[in-house]
């Protein structure tokens, strides 16, 4: 199998208080970029990764010498959607029919759970992403309320609930469509399934380790560094 990945990876990071966006922290003497690229080089059935990065990115010029030959790097859009759609619109569909699609800021995702991904994907004919059930109860805030703090309006039913994660796998041809359709029709399209489920297409969820967590604040990388410290 020839496997595309796409890499977003062309966020400013705003909520990590830093002047250096996320991606291009250090965690054990590599920048999170580094871990991840590598991560899935190292996959064998990987064969084209595309790295998508903002056009305003000044540090990329820096790391871009080492990285291995199969990767390709293009430049983002607005949100994270119109940067997935410009690194699928890199790809020659028929040479990779299947991409995954898999956050720059999720460099501790096992690499076990992503052939477990592929596996799954490649054996039903279907889409599937990573996922962890959902382990706390979860609250919807009341929609307007005048007060500083939020105030609780239901309890959600908790079972059945999954964090999204990533890498999320599909078909190519099948993933652009579902894209560009939900584009179109300007629906809020935060992640790959989002979009795949407008056209009532399945997605398989594959538990995964709950140590694929997205960088996002400072305390983050400490924990980060600590799952990539495990041998495993
Ligand atoms: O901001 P958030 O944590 O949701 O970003 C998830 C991933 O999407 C990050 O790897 C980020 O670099 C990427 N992204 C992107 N283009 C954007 C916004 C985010 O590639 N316009």
């Amino acid at each position: 199998n020839n496997i595309a990945v796409v890499i977003p990876a062309a966020g400013s990071g705003r909520r990590m208080q830093s002047t250096i966006p996320k991606q291009y922290l250090t965690i054990k003497n590599k920048t999170v970029l580094e871990h991840t690229v590598q991560l899935l080089a190292d996959i064998e059935q990987v064969t084209k990764i595309i790295l998508v990065v903002s056009a305003q990115d000044s540090y990329i010029a820096q790391y871009q010498h080492h990285f291995p030959e199969k990767v390709t790097i293009v430049t983002g859009g607005q949100e994270r959607v119109n940067s997935v759609l410009a690194g699928l619109h890199a790809l020659n569909a028929n040479e990779h029919n299947w991409v995954m699609v898999h956050d720059a800021a999720r460099p501790c995702v096992l690499k076990s759970d992503i052939l477990k991904l592929i596996d799954t994907c490649i054996g039903n004919q279907e889409g599937g992403i990573l996922a962890t059930p959902v382990r706390d109860t979860m609250k919807r805030e009341q929609p307007q309320n005048d007060t500083l703090i939020p105030v609780v309006g239901k309890t959600e039913d908790r079972s059945g609930l999954w964090h999204a994660l990533t890498p999320q796998m599909f078909m190519t041809n099948q993933l652009i469509t579902a894209i560009e359709h939900g584009l179109l029709e300007n629906k809020l399209i935060t992640d790959e399934a989002s979009a795949i489920e407008l056209l009532q297409l399945p997605v398989r969820l594959i538990e995964a380790d709950e140590s694929n967590i997205k960088i996002t604040r400072k305390s983050d990388l400490a924990l980060a560094e600590f799952f990539l410290n495990r041998a495993i």
